[in-house]
């Protein structure tokens, strides 16, 4: 499909995080297993560096999903995975203590909320919609405008932000420390008591196995020509005609680059975008480009929540996105393949062959 050397490749090498794959090297294997990059000094003791933790034995990352990005400096353990697993679903994170992570990126709606904006602490409701966290761990920047560079940094802002956990970290610090299981925990994984930068580390890490991969898609990539069905081949060819595979580009269907499809332009006050973080005219109306695995779980669909099923998305996308003076020239250049209605039938079929098996995951037992 894309015989490009992998994108990725470079922006992860850019962020100077590290990659670390061990893959089995046999193409039969569903499974590439990846575990913790080796520390310098490396060997038996490559887990005393960092943390007092020891590494997960392994992250498993499923079929057709690039070796895992992990920082150094936030390897992955088994107990700060488990206990980023409950400060994700803790609604005392929130002021009130009715919000958690879970409830606008509840693991049942597809790691998301299922709306078009979400709706925060005492019912306030945001400007945007609640991007899906499966697989976030791979985007190269966080946020619809990127304004986060990591999972680290993003996992922080929502207990802050006052519509959404409406609390200050600083007092979320205080009140998690006066519960001795979660000290204990935070002792155990950091060698410190509670601390903002643990809780940012401790969910990332935990993000960071909300992975789906193994769909149709990845089955049919792997060598078996029968997983995808004909409307989902045809689709795929006109995935890659039409020019889609250029921001949607394999193997996450995004090049997490930004971009104006004019999505909401037409608003009288528009959601400026990257606009907001470089205060460039340039990039007034540009959104990150949206993976898209799993999307079929993920509607309503774009950064306002505008387009209520993948049906309506993929025809505002088929096309050129809207008109607007800032429209990208690659969005334009979409509507030279004048796609017909079966045909985006057929990309419709296409993109639900790219939903995987994400995890389900139930909420764990707070201390
Ligand atoms: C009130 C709803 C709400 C709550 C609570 C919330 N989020 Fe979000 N989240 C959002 C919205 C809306 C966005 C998109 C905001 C934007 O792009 O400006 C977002 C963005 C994100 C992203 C970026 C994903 C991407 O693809 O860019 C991650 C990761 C994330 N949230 C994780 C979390 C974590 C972890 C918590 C708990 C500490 C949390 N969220 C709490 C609504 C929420
Ligand atoms: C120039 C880059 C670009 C091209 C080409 C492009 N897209 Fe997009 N796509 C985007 C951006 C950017 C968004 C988010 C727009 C927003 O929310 O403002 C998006 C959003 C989407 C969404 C909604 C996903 C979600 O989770 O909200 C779908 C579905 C989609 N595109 C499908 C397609 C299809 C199908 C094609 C080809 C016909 C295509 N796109 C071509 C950049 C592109």
């Amino acid at each position: 499909m894309n015989r490009k050397k992998p994108w990725w490749l470079a922006g992860l090498l850019a962020l100077a995080v590290t990659v670390i794959a061990l893959p089995t090297g046999c193409t039969q294997d569903k499974k590439a297993a990846v575990t913790p990059a080796p520390t310098a000094g490396d060997g038996a003791d490559a887990a005393s560096t960092a943390t007092p933790d020891k590494p997960a034995d392994a992250v498993e990352v499923p079929l057709g999903l690039p070796p895992l990005p992990v920082p150094k400096d936030n390897p992955m353990t088994a107990d700060k995975i488990a206990l980023g697993k409950q400060l994700y679903f803790d609604g005392r994170l929130s002021k009130d203590g009715t919000i958690s992570c879970a409830t606008c990126h509840d693991p049942k709606k597809g790691w998301t909320d299922q709306s078009p904006t979400s709706t925060g602490i005492k019912g306030q409701v945001g400007g945007r919609n609640a991007p899906t966290v499966i697989n976030a761990a791979y985007a190269t920047a966080q946020f619809w405008d990127g304004r986060a560079p990591s999972l680290e940094a993003q996992a922080v802002g929502p207990i802050a932000n006052p519509i959404e956990m409406g609390h200050t970290l600083k007092d979320v610090v205080v009140e998690l420390n006066k519960i001795p299981a979660y000290k204990d925990q935070f002792q155990k994984v950091f060698g410190t008591d509670v601390t903002a930068d643990g809780i940012g580390k401790a969910i990332a890490a935990f993000e960071r196995t909300v992975l789906s991969g193994d769909s149709a898609y990845d089955k049919f990539k792997a060598g078996d020509k029968n997983a995808l069905n004909d409307a989902q081949k045809h689709g795929m060819e006109l995935f890659n005609d039409a020019g889609c595979s250029t921001c949607h580009a394999p193997p996450m269907f995004s090049n997490y680059r930004y971009f104006n499809a004019g999505v909401g332009m037409d608003a009288e006050k528009p959601d400026e975008g990257l606009k907001d973080v470089t205060k460039k005219d340039k990039d007034l109306g540009k959104f990150r480009v949206p993976s898209l695995r799993d999307a079929a779980d993920t509607g309503p669909y774009f950064h306002n929540g505008s387009a209520k099923t993948l049906e309506e998305a993929v025809a505002l996308m088929g096309a050129g996105g809207k008109d607007n003076p800032n429209l990208s020239l690659m969005m334009k250049a979409v509507r030279s393949a004048k796609l017909k209605d079966t045909d985006l039938k057929d990309i419709v079929e296409f993109i639900k062959a790219l939903s995987g098996n994400y995890p389900k995951t139930e909420p764990p037992k707070l201390p």
